[in-house]
């Protein structure tokens, strides 16, 4: 499988690894088709992204993703943030295989699972914007509570349920 080289530099040195402490959202979401695990963490500050932190369980492609998310939303408006779609971060990423572009779906629903539940923590449920597509999905902190390894067994919600996007 070919691999742009800004892909290739996204998975071998990823940015914004790891986890906020104390986080406004978060959003961690599963994709259905390959049960690959992604968790976003967000500082807001005036309705802006000061920081942004990703934990990836999941392909190359996934890491990439994630990374690159990362790297796009940092500074942004919470508007233009949930703006960005799985298309610009494969265009941002030089492009991603045809057997790939599900993993790009990953990276922007983690981030807008992350701003969604920044919006119900903060009493406007009514800013929570849909999903792009379907995932196993686990938005809130008190959700996502677990023994925090790798194991996947570990990560899947406890309904075994599935999220309803947009399915765009
Ligand atoms: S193969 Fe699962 S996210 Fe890439």
């Amino acid at each position: 499988m070919n691999y742009s080289d800004i892909v290739m530099d996204h998975f071998m040195n990823p940015r914004n690894v790891g986890e906020l402490e104390s986080p406004d959202g978060i959003g961690q979401i599963g994709n259905v088709s390959c049960g690959d695990i992604m968790r976003m963490t967000i500082r807001v500050r005036e309705e802006r992204i000061e920081d942004v932190r990703f934990k990836t369980f999941g392909c190359g492609a996934a890491i990439a993703v994630s990374s690159m998310v990362t790297e796009m939303v940092k500074g942004k408006s919470l508007e233009e943030a949930v703006a960005i779609n799985r298309d610009d971060v494969a265009q941002a990423l030089g492009g991603l295989p045809e057997k790939k572009l599900h993993c790009s779906n990953l990276g922007t629903d983690a981030l807008k699972a992350a701003i969604n539940d920044y919006w119900r923590k903060t009493g406007h449920p009514e800013k929570v914007v849909p999903l792009e597509d379907q995932h196993l999905e686990h938005e809130s902190e008190e959700a996502n509570a677990c023994c925090g390894s790798n194991e996947r067994g570990c990560r899947q919600p406890e309904d075994g349920g599935v999220s309803q996007g947009t399915g765009a």
